[in-house]
């Protein structure tokens, strides 16, 4: 799948699972940690309570993460990254390892609700060359059989994170076709949403129209013309995540429902009945001090403003800065102090990274403007979060975790391809 800058929008990615199951109310999420900070996952168990989601789609399955949903009810979703997949394909011994230390320890009484194992993530994508195509389907059935031998292969569904173009191609050469034509396969929208910012045509208003028609059509129960029948959905996404790769676009960064720190961003409907409220914020969430970095306004010579503004946009993250983005009206001056606080922020505020070869000074007032807000950093959520960023990353640049549509003719039109309205 090619992206280009102006070809983007509303995100779809289905799961087919291979079998019926009943389908619980209620909406899903997708919590993603490639941020400088998370937030701790027991500030997103009661996130997730206080606003009555109940399913939880993870991208990896960290038991240490995953034991905070223990005993909260949550439906979660495991996820096994696509460079796994060619070791479960080829060593049965291995995938009953993995079911035994990622899910099976995890089922005792009052333990996690895992519901879903999602095996790899879009593993067919032609960004991979079909690499994936000859491990997918034996990791799968592994983790199956594993499964099965555990006693557990009834409760716990596998499926296989699919591009929605899978179901709208008539590609009988794709592996998955077969599965799409078949009666007792359920369809589940594994990732959808509108980004706020990072795109001219990615902000608050956009995305809470596009949230409010999706409610309003979930509520109605009736599937798509594609699908008759109650789809189950995990939004994408609850959180902004700073690290994300921007290859697909800058708005990659911006698919939070929630800020990074978990503060609401807009109101929603999330019943499609006229009930519109801002989602309940994440409680006790501790961040660093109040202190910023920014331009030093006394330098006269900017000569090195440029080579540090580079540096600090390459490391840190000015996905905002751009053209038609939250901050993009800033003066010369608070451009280059946006740049330099949120990498000071994301290295943790660490005083070395407020240098910038004597540009920079470390203030205590507000840097925020009326429309661009100047982030604190959080404080560790633990070690295991810093430590799961790799593993996303080394999904490598060119994955698209999303179908992005083409954006020429906006809202409706994508909405009307996803078979929505
Ligand atoms: C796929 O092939 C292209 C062109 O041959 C290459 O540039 C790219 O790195 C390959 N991608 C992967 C994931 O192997
Ligand atoms: C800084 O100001 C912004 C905008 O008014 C506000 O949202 C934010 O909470 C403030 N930050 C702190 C740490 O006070």
């Amino acid at each position: 799948m090619k992206t280009t800058s102006s070809s983007w929008g509303v995100g779809a990615l289905l799961l087919l699972a291979l079998h019926l199951v009943y389908v619980v109310d209620g909406i899903g999420v997708n919590w993603g940690t490639q941020a400088s900070q998370n937030l701790h996952p027991s500030i997103i168990v009661q996130i997730l309570k206080d606003n009555k989601i109940g399913k939880v789609k993870l991208f990896d399955s960290d038991p240490w993460t995953v034991n905070f949903f223990a005993g909260t009810g949550i439906e979660v979703m495991l996820g096994i990254p696509n460079n796994q997949l060619a070791t479960l394909a080829k060593n049965y011994d291995k995938a009953k390892d993995w079911v035994k230390h990622n899910v099976a320890k995890h089922l005792y009484n009052g333990g996690v609700n895992i519901k879903y194992v999602a095996v790899g993530n879009e593993p067919f994508l032609k960004a991979y060359n079909g690499s994936n195509i000859d491990t997918t389907f034996p990791a799968l059935k592994n983790i199956q059989k594993a499964l099965n031998e555990h006693g557990i292969g009834d409760k716990i569904k596998v499926t296989i994170p699919q591009n929605g173009d899978v179901l709208t191609q008539a590609a009988t050469a794709h592996p998955l076709a077969t599965f799409a034509d078949a009666p007792k396969v359920k369809i589940i929208i594994g990732e959808i949403g509108w980004p706020t910012d990072g795109n001219i045509n990615a902000n608050v208003d956009m995305a809470k129209r596009f949230y409010d028609g999706f409610f309003k059509k979930m509520a109605t129960k009736k599937g798509s013309p594609l699908y008759q029948e109650n789809i189950e959905y995990y939004l994408f996404s609850l959180t902004d995540e700073n690290q994300k790769s921007v290859a697909p676009g800058d708005f990659e960064r911006h698919w939070g429902i929630f800020r990074y720190d978990g503060q609401p961003k807009f109101s929603m409907d999330i019943t499609g009945n006229g009930n519109d409220k801002m989602p309940v914020p994440g409680k006790n969430v501790k961040y660093l001090e109040s202190k910023w970095c920014v331009f030093n306004s006394d330098i006269k010579n900017m000569d090195r403003v440029p080579a540090n503004m580079d540096f600090a946009c390459s490391n840190g993250d000015c996905t905002s800065l751009k053209p038609g983005c939250s901050c993009s009206d800033l003066n010369q001056h608070d451009r280059i102090s946006y740049a330099f606080n949120n990498y000071f922020q994301m290295n943790n505020q660490d005083v070395r990274s407020c240098d910038f070869q004597g540009l920079a000074r470390i203030v205590n007032v507000n840097a925020s403007t009326q429309h661009c807000f100047f982030p604190i950093a959080l404080q560790s959520a633990g070690s295991k979060l810093i430590g799961s960023i790799p593993i996303r990353e080394a999904l490598g640049d060119m994955v698209f975790l999303l179908k992005h549509f083409p954006f020429r003719e906006a809202l409706v039109d994508s909405l009307k391809q996803l078979s929505i309205i």
